[in-house]
Protein backbone atom coordinates (compact mmCIF):
# COMPACT_ATOMS: atom_id res chain seq x y z
CA UNK A 1 0.00 0.00 0.00
CA UNK A 2 1.58 3.48 -0.91
CA UNK A 3 0.90 6.51 1.47
CA UNK A 4 -0.39 9.82 0.26
CA UNK A 5 2.41 12.32 0.81
CA UNK A 6 1.06 14.97 3.21
CA UNK A 7 0.78 18.19 1.34
CA UNK A 8 3.01 20.77 2.26
CA UNK A 9 1.33 23.58 4.38
CA UNK A 10 1.54 27.62 3.74
CA UNK A 11 4.19 29.19 6.64
CA UNK A 12 2.75 32.62 7.84
CA UNK A 13 5.07 34.68 9.93
CA UNK A 14 2.49 35.95 12.12
CA UNK A 15 3.11 40.01 12.84
CA UNK A 16 5.93 39.45 10.99
CA UNK A 17 7.86 37.11 12.90
CA UNK A 18 6.83 38.03 16.57
CA UNK A 19 9.27 35.82 18.03
CA UNK A 20 12.34 37.09 16.79
CA UNK A 21 11.49 41.24 16.65
CA UNK A 22 9.04 43.78 17.89
CA UNK A 23 5.66 42.85 16.38
CA UNK A 24 4.09 44.57 13.23
CA UNK A 25 7.19 46.11 12.25
CA UNK A 26 9.24 46.43 9.19
CA UNK A 27 12.13 44.44 11.58
CA UNK A 28 9.49 41.81 12.29
CA UNK A 29 8.24 41.49 8.61
CA UNK A 30 11.48 41.28 7.10
CA UNK A 31 12.48 39.17 9.78
CA UNK A 32 10.24 36.56 8.69
CA UNK A 33 10.97 36.84 5.08
CA UNK A 34 14.68 36.36 5.96
CA UNK A 35 13.66 32.97 7.57
CA UNK A 36 11.33 32.00 4.55
CA UNK A 37 7.90 32.72 5.44
CA UNK A 38 5.52 31.88 2.39
CA UNK A 39 3.81 34.75 3.70
CA UNK A 40 3.55 37.66 6.72
CA UNK A 41 0.79 38.76 8.35
CA UNK A 42 0.17 42.25 10.36
CA UNK A 43 -2.80 44.15 11.59
CA UNK A 44 -3.95 47.65 10.17
CA UNK A 45 -5.37 49.97 11.51
CA UNK A 46 -7.02 53.25 10.26
CA UNK A 47 -6.37 56.77 11.39
CA UNK A 48 -5.65 60.41 10.15
CA UNK A 49 -5.84 59.52 6.72
CA UNK A 50 -3.25 56.61 7.61
CA UNK A 51 -2.91 52.42 7.71
CA UNK A 52 -1.16 51.98 10.86
CA UNK A 53 0.61 48.22 11.62
CA UNK A 54 -0.69 48.06 14.99
CA UNK A 55 -2.61 45.27 17.25
CA UNK A 56 -3.76 46.48 20.22
CA UNK A 57 -6.44 49.80 20.09
CA UNK A 58 -3.93 51.25 22.57
CA UNK A 59 -0.61 52.13 22.06
CA UNK A 60 0.41 51.01 25.69
CA UNK A 61 2.21 47.68 25.17
CA UNK A 62 3.68 47.52 22.30
CA UNK A 63 5.12 51.37 21.57
CA UNK A 64 5.96 54.02 24.35
CA UNK A 65 3.16 55.39 23.84
CA UNK A 66 0.18 55.77 26.00
CA UNK A 67 -3.99 55.64 25.55
CA UNK A 68 -5.80 54.85 22.62
CA UNK A 69 -4.13 54.80 19.22
CA UNK A 70 -6.66 56.82 17.36
CA UNK A 71 -6.36 59.72 20.44
CA UNK A 72 -3.04 60.72 18.74
CA UNK A 73 -2.29 62.39 15.43
CA UNK A 74 -0.42 61.23 12.69
CA UNK A 75 2.63 63.16 13.71
CA UNK A 76 2.78 62.01 16.84
CA UNK A 77 2.37 58.52 16.22
CA UNK A 78 5.26 59.11 13.58
CA UNK A 79 7.46 59.78 16.52
CA UNK A 80 6.45 56.35 18.58
CA UNK A 81 9.03 53.94 19.13
CA UNK A 82 7.40 50.57 18.33
CA UNK A 83 10.21 48.56 20.01
CA UNK A 84 14.44 49.00 19.44
CA UNK A 85 14.08 51.76 18.12
CA UNK A 86 11.64 50.80 15.03
CA UNK A 87 8.55 52.79 13.88
CA UNK A 88 5.28 51.83 13.55
CA UNK A 89 5.19 51.83 9.93
CA UNK A 90 1.54 52.25 7.33
CA UNK A 91 0.50 49.61 5.09
CA UNK A 92 2.20 51.09 2.23
CA UNK A 93 5.99 51.36 3.82
CA UNK A 94 5.58 47.55 4.48
CA UNK A 95 4.86 46.61 1.03
CA UNK A 96 7.72 49.14 0.01
CA UNK A 97 9.58 46.71 2.29
CA UNK A 98 8.33 43.44 0.73
CA UNK A 99 8.96 44.25 -2.78
CA UNK A 100 6.44 40.98 -3.85
CA UNK A 101 9.01 38.31 -1.87
CA UNK A 102 6.08 36.71 -0.05
CA UNK A 103 2.29 36.97 0.33
CA UNK A 104 0.89 39.71 2.32
CA UNK A 105 -2.31 38.86 4.77
CA UNK A 106 -3.65 42.44 6.10
CA UNK A 107 -6.00 41.88 9.19
CA UNK A 108 -8.34 44.23 9.55
CA UNK A 109 -8.05 45.45 13.11
CA UNK A 110 -10.59 48.92 12.65
CA UNK A 111 -13.68 49.45 10.95
CA UNK A 112 -13.91 53.14 10.74
CA UNK A 113 -13.38 53.57 7.17
CA UNK A 114 -10.39 50.53 7.34
CA UNK A 115 -11.76 48.15 4.70
CA UNK A 116 -11.92 51.42 2.52
CA UNK A 117 -8.60 52.65 2.89
CA UNK A 118 -6.81 48.90 2.39
CA UNK A 119 -8.79 48.78 -0.56
CA UNK A 120 -7.41 52.02 -2.17
CA UNK A 121 -4.27 51.19 -1.24
CA UNK A 122 -3.94 47.47 -2.70
CA UNK A 123 -5.77 49.04 -5.83
CA UNK A 124 -2.79 51.06 -6.27
CA UNK A 125 -0.40 48.12 -5.68
CA UNK A 126 -2.39 45.66 -7.97
CA UNK A 127 -2.34 48.63 -10.51
CA UNK A 128 1.73 48.84 -10.39
CA UNK A 129 1.69 45.12 -11.12
CA UNK A 130 1.18 43.37 -8.10
CA UNK A 131 -0.73 39.73 -8.56
CA UNK A 132 -4.17 40.13 -6.64
CA UNK A 133 -3.64 36.76 -5.55
CA UNK A 134 -0.35 37.76 -3.28
CA UNK A 135 -2.58 39.92 -1.17
CA UNK A 136 -4.98 37.90 1.23
CA UNK A 137 -7.27 40.40 3.38
CA UNK A 138 -8.61 38.69 6.67
CA UNK A 139 -10.56 40.07 9.55
CA UNK A 140 -12.58 38.66 12.70
CA UNK A 141 -15.34 41.63 11.56
CA UNK A 142 -16.80 40.03 8.71
CA UNK A 143 -19.28 42.77 7.23
CA UNK A 144 -15.81 45.01 6.90
CA UNK A 145 -14.87 41.82 4.93
CA UNK A 146 -17.53 42.21 2.79
CA UNK A 147 -17.21 45.66 2.41
CA UNK A 148 -14.11 44.80 1.07
CA UNK A 149 -15.30 42.30 -1.20
CA UNK A 150 -17.64 45.05 -2.80
CA UNK A 151 -14.75 47.56 -3.35
CA UNK A 152 -12.05 45.02 -4.42
CA UNK A 153 -13.49 41.27 -5.38
CA UNK A 154 -10.30 39.95 -7.04
CA UNK A 155 -8.31 40.36 -3.42
CA UNK A 156 -8.87 36.83 -1.82
CA UNK A 157 -10.27 36.50 2.07
CA UNK A 158 -9.92 34.97 4.81
CA UNK A 159 -12.40 34.97 7.31
CA UNK A 160 -11.25 35.20 10.69
CA UNK A 161 -12.74 33.28 13.85
CA UNK A 162 -11.93 32.66 17.27
CA UNK A 163 -14.53 30.25 18.00
CA UNK A 164 -17.22 28.50 16.36
CA UNK A 165 -19.90 29.65 15.00
CA UNK A 166 -22.62 27.21 14.17
CA UNK A 167 -22.63 27.85 10.98
CA UNK A 168 -19.00 28.58 10.34
CA UNK A 169 -18.18 26.80 7.31
CA UNK A 170 -21.38 28.24 5.83
CA UNK A 171 -20.68 32.02 6.66
CA UNK A 172 -17.12 32.01 5.04
CA UNK A 173 -18.59 30.55 1.92
CA UNK A 174 -21.65 33.29 1.68
CA UNK A 175 -18.79 35.66 1.97
CA UNK A 176 -16.78 33.85 -0.43
CA UNK A 177 -13.89 33.59 1.34
CA UNK A 178 -10.91 31.46 0.71
CA UNK A 179 -10.09 30.77 3.74
CA UNK A 180 -10.87 29.58 7.00
CA UNK A 181 -8.83 31.18 9.77
CA UNK A 182 -8.75 29.57 12.81
CA UNK A 183 -7.73 30.01 16.94
CA UNK A 184 -5.66 25.91 17.07
CA UNK A 185 -7.70 24.65 20.47
CA UNK A 186 -10.67 24.53 17.68
CA UNK A 187 -9.75 22.46 15.34
CA UNK A 188 -10.66 18.80 14.49
CA UNK A 189 -10.37 16.62 11.60
CA UNK A 190 -14.58 17.31 11.09
CA UNK A 191 -14.29 20.80 10.74
CA UNK A 192 -11.10 20.59 7.94
CA UNK A 193 -13.28 18.22 6.02
CA UNK A 194 -15.81 20.71 6.18
CA UNK A 195 -13.66 23.68 4.94
CA UNK A 196 -12.06 21.23 2.39
CA UNK A 197 -15.63 20.26 0.70
CA UNK A 198 -16.52 23.45 0.74
CA UNK A 199 -13.32 24.75 -1.29
CA UNK A 200 -11.94 26.53 2.10
CA UNK A 201 -8.77 26.68 2.76
CA UNK A 202 -8.13 26.03 6.76
CA UNK A 203 -5.31 27.91 8.00
CA UNK A 204 -4.35 28.03 12.02
CA UNK A 205 -3.18 30.51 14.22
CA UNK A 206 -0.58 31.02 15.99
CA UNK A 207 1.61 27.68 16.36
CA UNK A 208 4.53 27.99 18.09
CA UNK A 209 4.97 24.75 19.39
CA UNK A 210 6.59 22.10 16.91
CA UNK A 211 4.70 18.99 18.74
CA UNK A 212 1.52 20.78 17.75
CA UNK A 213 3.10 21.99 14.33
CA UNK A 214 3.76 18.38 13.27
CA UNK A 215 -0.03 17.38 14.40
CA UNK A 216 -1.69 19.97 12.90
CA UNK A 217 0.08 19.27 9.67
CA UNK A 218 -0.61 15.64 9.95
CA UNK A 219 -4.03 16.80 10.24
CA UNK A 220 -4.14 17.95 6.85
CA UNK A 221 -4.50 21.88 7.77
CA UNK A 222 -3.74 24.06 5.10
CA UNK A 223 -1.40 26.89 6.70
CA UNK A 224 -0.71 28.05 10.10
CA UNK A 225 0.28 31.12 11.77
CA UNK A 226 3.71 31.05 13.61
CA UNK A 227 5.36 33.97 15.88
CA UNK A 228 8.48 31.56 14.79
CA UNK A 229 7.79 30.80 11.00
CA UNK A 230 11.43 28.34 10.96
CA UNK A 231 9.78 26.07 13.29
CA UNK A 232 7.12 25.88 11.29
CA UNK A 233 9.12 25.41 8.07
CA UNK A 234 10.22 22.62 9.93
CA UNK A 235 7.72 20.82 9.61
CA UNK A 236 6.04 22.08 6.51
CA UNK A 237 7.41 19.50 4.03
CA UNK A 238 8.85 20.09 0.56
CA UNK A 239 8.57 23.09 -1.28
CA UNK A 240 6.14 22.32 -4.19
O1 LIG B 1 -4.68 36.43 11.60
C1 LIG B 1 -4.32 35.52 12.57
C2 LIG B 1 -4.14 36.21 13.90
O2 LIG B 1 -3.29 37.31 13.71
C3 LIG B 1 -5.44 36.65 14.49
O3 LIG B 1 -5.33 37.06 15.80
O4 LIG B 1 -5.19 38.71 17.57
O5 LIG B 1 -3.10 37.82 16.57
O6 LIG B 1 -4.54 39.40 15.30
P1 LIG B 1 -4.49 38.31 16.32
MG1 LIG C 1 -3.45 39.44 13.38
Amino acid sequence: MTTEPLPRFTVIGHRGARGHAPENTLLSIDTAIRLGADWVEFDVQHHDGELWLMHDLTLDRTTNGRGPLHAHSADSLRRLDAGGGEIIPTLPEALDLIEQRVGVNVELKSWNGCAAAVAACLRDYIADGWPADRFLVSSFHLPELWEFKQLLPEVPLGALYCGVPLDWAGLAAELGAQTLNISGEFVDARLIADAHERGLRLYVYTVNDEAELWALRQMGVDGVFSDYPERALAVAGPAT
